[in-house]
C-alpha cells in the first residue's frame, strides 16, 4: 500500500462512509477469502447498523475451499448478514448478486424502489473488479489514499442493475485491520499490504512456518522435497538451492527465496491456500486477551 493510514485519514473514511449511509440500503463487503478475519474492518458493523449485508469472500479461486465454507458459516452467525464466495474467473456467480440483494429487502427492488447498494472494504480485495463485473464495463480506478476516499452515493454516480439495483460506481475504501500482528503479517503475505514496515525475509518466514503446518504436502510436491522442513528458514534454503538464488561462495540468497515463495504464494502457483481459519482467530484472540488482563496483586 502506498499510503499508510493513520488515524485521521480512517476517522476521515468514517465520517464520509457514515455520510452517506443515509442513502445506502444494502452493505457489500468484499473481503479475501484467505484471509477473512484480517481483510474485514469491524466498522462495518458500526456504520451499515440495521441495513443487510453481504459479505464477499473474494478471491475464493485461490482459498482453501474447505475452508471457506467455515468462514461462510462462521460469517453469517453475525444478525443480517449474507456470505458468498466469489471469484473473478467465476463471473456467473457475480452476476447473481441482485438476486441475491432483492432476497435479502423484498419490499425494495420494484420498479418504485430501488435498492441502493455500496461496495465496502479494504484496498486490494477486489473491489474495483467486481464493480466492473457487475456493470459490465471498466469503470476508472479511484486511488487507495485515504486522500482519495469518497463515497459518492448521489443519482449520476449509480449504475443501474437488473431488478432495479442501484450500485454505487465509486467503493468505500476501509482501512486493513493491522492491530493484530498476525494479521499484519497475512495482509502483507497475501498482498493486501504490498509496502509494510516489515521485513520482506520476515513475511516469507511467517509464511514458511505456516505452510510447513498446514498444507506440507504442497511444499513438499510444489519444491520436490524428499521431506517436509522442520522449520521455514529451512524451507527457504531449500527453494533457494532448487531454484538456483546463490550469491558468491555459494551462500543461499534468502531474499530470492523469499520473493519466490511469497509471488507464489500470490499467483496460486502452490494451489488454493487459506491463512487464517475460525478456530485459529477465536484461540489467537484467547491468547491476545489473556495478555491484555492486568496482572493480579
Ligand atoms: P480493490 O479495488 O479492492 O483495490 O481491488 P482490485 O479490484 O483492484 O483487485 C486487486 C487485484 O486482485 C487485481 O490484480 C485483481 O485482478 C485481483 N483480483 C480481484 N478479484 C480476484 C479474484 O477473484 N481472484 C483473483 N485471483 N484475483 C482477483 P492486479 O491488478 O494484478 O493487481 P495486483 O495483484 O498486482 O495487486
Amino acid at each position: 500500500m502506498a499510503v499508510q493510514w493513520y488515524p485521521g485519514h480512517m476517522n476521515k473514511a468514517r465520517r464520509i462512509i457514515k455520510d452517506t449511509m443515509s442513502e445506502v440500503d444494502l452493505v457489500i463487503e468484499v473481503m479475501d477469502a484467505r484471509i477473512p478475519f484480517s481483510s474485514e474492518n469491524p466498522m462495518v458493523a458500526e456504520l451499515r447498523q440495521h441495513r443487510p449485508c453481504i459479505k464477499i469472500l473474494n478471491k475464493s479461486d485461490l482459498a482453501d475451499p474447505a475452508t471457506t465454507k467455515l468462514w461462510m458459516a462462521h460469517l453469517e452467525k453475525e444478525q443480517g448478514v449474507k456470505a458468498q464466495a466469489l471469484s473473478v474467473l467465476d463471473k456467473s456467480r457475480t452476476k447473481n448478486l441482485p438476486d441475491l440483494c432483492r432476497k435479502l429487502l423484498p419490499d425494495r427492488g420494484t420498479a418504485v424502489k430501488s435498492i441502493r447498494v455500496m461496495i465496502m472494504g479494504i484496498p486490494n480485495v477486489g473491489k474495483s473488479t467486481l464493480i466492473n463485473t457487475l456493470a459490465g464495463k471498466t469503470l476508472a480506478k479511484v486511488g487507495d489514499e485515504p486522500a482519495v476516499t469518497k463515497v459518492v452515493s448521489s443519482a449520476q454516480h449509480r449504475i443501474l442493475l437488473s431488478g432495479n439495483i442501484a450500485l454505487s460506481d465509486t467503493p468505500g475504501i476501509l482501512w486493513p485491520k493491522i492491530e493484530n500482528e498476525n494479521s499484519s503479517y497475512r495482509l502483507a503475505v497475501t498482498g493486501a499490504i504490498k509496502n509494510t514496515a516489515i521485513d520482506f525475509e520476515d513475511i516469507a518466514l511467517f509464511a514458511a512456518d505456516y505452510l510447513i503446518d498446514a498444507y506440507a504436502e504442497k511444499i513438499v510436491e510444489r519444491y520436490k522435497l524428499k521431506q517436509t522442513p522442520q522449520t521455514g528458514t529451512e524451507l527457504l534454503e531449500e527453494i533457494g538451492r532448487r531454484r538456483g538464488c546463490l550469491r558468491g561462495g555459494g551462500i543461499i540468497d534468502m531474499n530470492r527465496a523469499s520473493e519466490i515463495l511469497i509471488h507464489e504464494i500470490r499467483s496460486g502457483a502452490l494451489g488454493a491456500l487459506s491463512f487464517e481459519t475460525p478456530a485459529m482467530i477465536a484461540e489467537e484472540t484467547v491468547v491476545d486477551e489473556e495478555e491484555d488482563e492486568p496482572e493480579q496483586g
